[in-house]
Formats: C-alpha cells, sequence, structure tokens
C-alpha cells in the first residue's frame, strides 16, 4: 500500500497517510495498530450520503477489531460546517462516553473531516483522530496538514485548531460515486498543488489528467488506473505533507517559496468569487481554477511568467473538467470582493504569483496596479477554459 510518512517537528508522533483500493476495509485493523489495544471506542463522523455507501464497510471493519463503534452524521454541506455542527458532534461524543484513549474517524469529504477534527481537537481537550477522506479534494489536500475548524457567519473557517491526525487511510475506490463537479473540483486544487510544488508534481497530474477522459469511475475501474491514481494521490500528499512540515502553523510572517501560505495560489481570486456568487455558483475547487489563471494571467502581465508556462497552467486547469461561466461577473466587484480576504495582512492582499510552474512569490497587492489586475481578471476569467 503506498504510505506516506509525516513528520513533524513540533509533535511527538509521527503519523502515516496509506492509500490503496479497497483499504477502507481495512480501517478496523489500521486503527487498531495505532490506537493500541487499550482503545475501547470510536466514533464515527461522516454524513448521510457519504455513509450510505461506506458506512457499513467502515462499521464491519472496526467491529472486526473489537472497537465498539458509534456513529454520528451530520447535516450535507458547507452551510453545515458550523459551530452547532461542532456542538452537537461535542455532545454526541459525550454522551456516548468517549475516553481519552478513544477516537473520532472522519468519513467523508473536507467538510465533515474539518469538523469531525475540530470535535476531535476540543473534547476532553483533544482525543485521537483518524481520517478516511472519500472527496479528492480531501485525499489530496484536506485530510493532510491538521487543520480542523468550522465557518463563522462573519467568514470560511474562523473557528478551529490544529490537529494532526493518528492516521489518514485513502481508499480511492470511493471515488467512483464522487459526482463530476467534485471531481473537477478536486482536480482544479491537485493543479494548484503542482503549480506551486515543481515541475515533477504539476506534470505528473497533467499527464494523469489527460488519459482519464470524459469519466472518471470508468476509468479508475481499469487495473492499471488505480496504480497511477494511488501514486499521484500519494505524491500530492508527500508535497503537502512536506509543506506542512516546514511551517505547520502558517507563520504569517513568512514569504518564502516553501512557506504554507503558497497553497493559497489562485485562493485569493477564488474567495472573491465564492463571495461574489454567495457560495452557489462555484464548489471551491472550480473556483481555484479561474483564481489559477488570473494569477497565472497577473504574473505574466508583470514580465514575471514566460508565456508558454501560463499556456501549460491553462491547458492543466481545461483537462481538469468544466467550470461554471464567470465571464458576466463585473471586475470591479470582484476587486471589492478580495479585500474581505482573511489571508490579507493588515489588510493588504497578499498574491501568490508564479515565476514558472513550481516557483512561487508572494507579492504584496499594493505592488500590483489597478489597470494590470482589471485586465489579468478579464483574461483570466474568460474564454480559455471550457464552460459547464
Ligand atoms: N483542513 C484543511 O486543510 C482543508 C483544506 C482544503 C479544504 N478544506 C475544506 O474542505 C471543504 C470542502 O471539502 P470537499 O471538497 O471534500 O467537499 P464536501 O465535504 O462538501 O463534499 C462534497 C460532496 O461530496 C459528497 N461526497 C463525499 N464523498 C463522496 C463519495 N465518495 N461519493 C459520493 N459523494 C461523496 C458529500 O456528501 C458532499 O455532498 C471546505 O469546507 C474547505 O474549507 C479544508
Ligand atoms: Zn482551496
Amino acid at each position: 500500500m503506498p504510505t506516506v510518512q509525516v513528520r513533524l517537528p513540533a509533535q511527538p508522533k509521527n503519523y502515516e497517510i496509506k492509500i490503496g483500493r479497497g483499504v477502507l476495509s481495512k480501517l478496523g485493523r489500521e486503527a487498531r495498530a495505532v490506537l493500541g489495544p487499550d482503545a475501547r471506542r470510536i466514533a464515527l463522523i461522516s454524513n448521510s450520503t457519504v455513509f450510505g455507501l461506506y458506512g457499513k464497510q467502515a462499521l464491519q471493519s472496526l467491529k472486526a477489531a473489537d472497537f465498539k463503534s458509534t456513529h454520528w452524521l451530520m447535516p450535507e454541506g458547507e452551510q453545515h460546517k458550523s459551530l452547532r455542527s461542532w456542538q452537537q458532534a461535542l455532545e454526541f461524543l459525550s454522551k456516548k462516553e468517549l475516553e481519552r484513549g478513544d477516537a473520532v474517524v472522519s468519513l467523508g469529504g473536507g467538510v465533515v473531516g474539518d469538523v469531525a477534527g475540530f470535535a476531535a481537537a476540543s473534547y476532553l481537550r483533544g482525543i485521537a483522530f483518524i481520517q478516511a477522506p472519500t472527496t479528492l479534494l480531501a485525499q489530496i489536500d484536506a485530510s493532510v496538514g491538521g487543520k480542523t475548524g468550522v465557518n463563522l457567519s462573519a467568514g470560511k473557517n474562523l473557528a478551529g485548531a490544529f490537529h494532526q491526525p493518528h492516521l489518514v487511510l485513502i481508499d480511492t475506490q470511493t471515488l467512483r460515486t464522487l459526482p463530476r463537479r467534485e471531481i473537477t473540483a478536486g482536480w482544479c486544487e491537485a493543479v494548484k498543488q503542482g503549480a506551486v510544488g515543481g515541475r515533477k508534481l504539476f506534470n505528473q497530474t497533467r499527464r494523469l489528467l489527460s488519459k482519464i477522459g470524459a469519466d472518471f469511475s470508468l476509468w479508475l475501474d481499469q487495473e492499471k488506473s488505480q496504480g497511477e491514481v494511488c501514486a499521484t494521490i500519494a505524491a500530492h500528499c508527500s508535497f503537502k505533507a512536506a509543506i506542512v512540515a516546514g511551517d505547520e502553523r502558517e507563520n504569517i510572517k513568512r514569504t518564502d517559496a516553501r512557506s504554507r501560505r503558497i497553497l493559497n495560489f489562485g485562493h485569493t481570486t477564488a474567495h472573491a468569487l465564492e463571495r461574489l456568487t454567495d457560495y452557489r455558483r462555484f464548489r471551491h475547487g472550480e473556483a481555484v481554477g479561474y483564481g489559477m489563471l488570473v494569477a497565472a494571467e497577473l504574473s505574466k502581465n508583470i514580465g514575471m511568467l514566460a508565456p508558454g508556462e501560463l499556456e501549460s497552467l491553462r491547458d492543466a486547469v481545461r483537462l481538469c473538467g468544466p467550470l461554471p461561466p464567470a465571464g458576466d461577473l463585473a471586475t470591479d466587484s470582484i476587486i471589492q470582493a478580495m479585500s474581505y480576504d482573511k489571508k490579507s495582512v493588515g489588510g493588504v492582499t497578499k498574491w501568490i504569483l508564479l515565476e514558472r510552474i513550481g516557483r512561487p512569490v508572494i507579492i504584496d497587492g499594493k505592488e500590483i496596479d489597478k489597470p494590470t489586475l482589471r485586465t489579468s481578471l478579464r483574461a483570466g476569467l474568460s474564454g480559455s477554459v471550457k464552460v459547464s
């Protein structure tokens, strides 16, 4: 089973990310191996969609490893990544009498993972947490790095904690049931990681994307596809784990090419697009697809990025799948929405730009003039992608 070791200087223990086809059936055994013989109870947190598909398998596996398991299903959707869900999860853990040596397992996408992780981080001041991510985005990104949390009415992810899991178990077979748009969104974040991570990761991702074709689940059914997809997911987890190891808590003073903030490539525009459309039009990853194109246009327009590099990025985003239209959104409204970004420091937006694929640079928004920003927005948001 492809395994990525995560070593964090500030943490007492390393942990592993294990990736493979059908590994959910080994959840109990793997959990027992990391939790030890004394752990008795496991609270599985999921939602009804994912639990309906994979819950039985997960519970059976936990039972076979002698865990007493219970489950709590949170309501579906980003709007439920809330303090209310977090509170309900905590109440559930205490009602089921979980103790310090017990654990929370999350089975689902990033929403479930973030809420379950925050509950595990705060219940009894922190109990063990295992992630079984079931979306592409959660498998390559959200489940790695230890960020957990919920949204507040003022914005996304404003309350939370860093809480590293004991184990991340990635079953690539779960991607077979993932809706098309979620797959596109996940691939966009993968392209982002390649664009800032290095040419090797970028090319590996693009090569895989060019082979998949229209139906990911059909493609996944082929024996050799599974090997490739596992290897690519593992490469993404390794990349993210390496960035996290060097900057576990996202030091806002850092502006170098290995700081955690480079993972926000494409996110300045993405957050503005999401905000402007009330989080209804785009899946987050889809907005990142556009955001990367805008950042790359900007990089080219200030003379930093070669046109050929921009074209490679465009090509990679196109291969992710169709994106909802964005060309109708007013440029000035987008610029205004950018100023609310919580990733800004001292009220100034920070842009992650590219010198080339794999070489990100963090630039102060003050250094970018409005006309260049407008031109880049218009070019990035129109035309060059397939529109759904
Ligand atoms: N903690 C982090 O570091 C981090 C990083 C990136 C994103 N996030 C967070 O992740 C969230 C987005 O996560 P997401 O993109 O996974 O979306 P999501 O969790 O909302 O899941 C998307 C949809 O897919 C469904 N689903 C999940 N797995 C499925 C499967 N295998 N088959 C069929 N349907 C399935 C879900 O029920 C949901 O409707 C955001 O809240 C974001 O802030 C966190
Ligand atoms: Zn993102």
